[in-house]
């Protein structure tokens, strides 16, 4: 019987926090680092919770010796010896090992160390155990996690709407077209919005996580062709609420980031001041007016009124801020059909009730929402205006013929708010398998 049988494997993490009670042990995982002499093999171990370095000496494996020396950058194996710690190991401890299953040599691993960002986004199915992509990855966990337990605490519905649609939301410049047997007019979901607005009428508080397609033809570090949504809608809720609930979902987030995954942020040298305002403070709310007079006032940058803001007036304006900082009130020409136009909206320079939260240090627009329109004439009006089919908005424009209700929701892009977490410089980072203009593969 080998001893993978008999002794009960524990991650490289609980090996060292029980080190004290429990000297012998036995690990698994893969190569991350490699050395040897004649007399002696370094290997630091890397598993899913961390890396250990584990010391062979010759003498005690004279007939595997051939073998051990083979050992090369992610091979896997396991291990099994004595722990102690010892200060000049990377990781504080080390593993005097008297046993070793090598599981697989592996060939000669083609990520070294001067990679550039198309060779790696090339072998990204091997970049994805880095140490960097694992700190991210599990972040990203914790973001979803944190998602779902905001919205099962305030009581929502988990509901899902469909990917392959027939009508569009967000402009028809950024749809994805599909080939669907014989049928025209067919497209990736941009948004859940208007597959979600009539289930409120049954559930009154939903939300999703779900792909998201957009046809974007932009090579930004922050557009994704394929990236997820977590939306929301409520029935009965203001334009207040639903910044509120923005507020509290982003707070959530951070506040589960800081508290889970600090050894993950000090792998990525994220600074962790810069994410506690967040939690902490309330963020400002300003009107898109506002804005353009703090552009003008701050930075000399003249934006004429009925402009929508653009990446550089939302880095300039978040340079004023150390939490997300929401804009309200967007000229009506600039923003999607559906957003609800207050009963004060000045008919000369028709405003909605869209907001949209900008992200600090230059993240951009993490959430987009607003309260809905619930004048089926002005939905009609500005549907035609932009070219639609009234009869195949027919389904949506029914949620406002029965029992018609003020509502509202929102749209987070999960990869842009772990992007700003994590402190990444592009946000192909936040996802494991990035989609672009520029890339499909792997
Ligand atoms: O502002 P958007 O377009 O809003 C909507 O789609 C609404 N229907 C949401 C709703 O009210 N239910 O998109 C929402 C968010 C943006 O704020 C941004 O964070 C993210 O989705 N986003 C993208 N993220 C990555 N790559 C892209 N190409 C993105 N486009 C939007
Ligand atoms: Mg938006």
């Amino acid at each position: 019987m080998t001893a993978h049988t008999i002794q009960k494997f524990v991650s490289v993490q609980e090996a060292m926090e029980n080190a004290q009670k429990q000297k012998k042990v036995a690990v698994r995982g893969w190569v991350y680092r490699e050395r040897g002499s004649n007399a002696m093999k370094f290997i630091v171990l890397r598993d899913s919770s961390n890396i250990i370095q584990c010391v062979l000496e010759k003498k005690n494996f004279e007939k595997q010796w051939g073998d051990i020396d083979k050992i090369k950058i992610e091979s896997s194996v396991e291990m099994f010896g004595e722990i102690k710690e010892d200060k000049r190991a990377p990781t504080g401890y080390e593993i005097a090992v008297d046993k070793i299953n090598i599981i697989q040599i592996a060939d000669d691993f083609p990520i070294g160390k001067d990679l550039n960002e198309e060779l790696l986004g090339d072998r990204r199915h091997l970049w994805l155990r880095s140490r960097k992509m694992s700190a991210i990855l599990k972040i990203r966990s914790t973001v979803f996690n944190a998602i779902h337990e905001y919205f099962r605490k305030n009581n929502f519905y988990e509901y899902h709407s469909p990917i392959f649609q027939s009508v569009q939301a967000e402009g028809g410049a950024t749809l994805f077209g599909v080939n669907y047997f014989d049928k025209k007019g067919v497209f990736l979901a941009q948004t859940w919005q208007l597959y979600a607005e009539p289930a409120i009428f049954s559930l009154e508080k939903i939300y999703t996580i779900a792909p998201c397609f957009r046809a974007e033809e932009s090579r930004t570090s922050r557009h994704l062709t394929e990236f997820w949504m977590n939306e929301m809608e409520v029935a009965w809720a203001n334009f207040e609420d639903i910044q509120n609930y923005g507020e509290g979902l982003l707070k959530n987030i951070v506040k589960r980031v800081l508290e889970d995954n600090k050894p993950e942020l000090e792998i990525l040298e994220r600074d962790i001041k810069k994410l506690e305002p967040t939690v902490k403070k309330k963020f400002p709310r300003i009107t898109y007016d506002d804005a353009l007079k703090l552009l003008k006032d701050k930075f000399k940058i003249e934006i004429p009124w009925g402009k929508d803001l653009r990446t550089i007036e939302e880095d300039k304006l978040s340079e004023l801020y150390d939490t997300p900082v929401i804009i309200t009130r967007y000229p009506k020409e600039v923003k999607a059909f559906y957003m609800k136009e207050p009963d004060d909206s000045n008919p000369k320079k028709p405003v909605v009730n869209g907001c949209d939260f900008i992200a600090p240090e230059h993240y951009g627009e993490i959430i987009g929402g607003s309260e809905r329109e619930s004048d089926i004439k002005k939905i009609e009006h500005r549907l035609k205006e932009e070219g639609e089919k009234l009869d195949q908005y027919n389904f949506y424009l029914d949620t406002r013929r029965y029992g018609s209700i003020p509502h509202g929701g929102f749209g987070m892009g999960v990869e842009r708010v772990i992007s700003w977490i994590c402190g990444l410089s592009t946000i192909k980072d936040a996802i494991p398998f990035p989609r672009t203009m520029t890339r499909i593969s792997p």
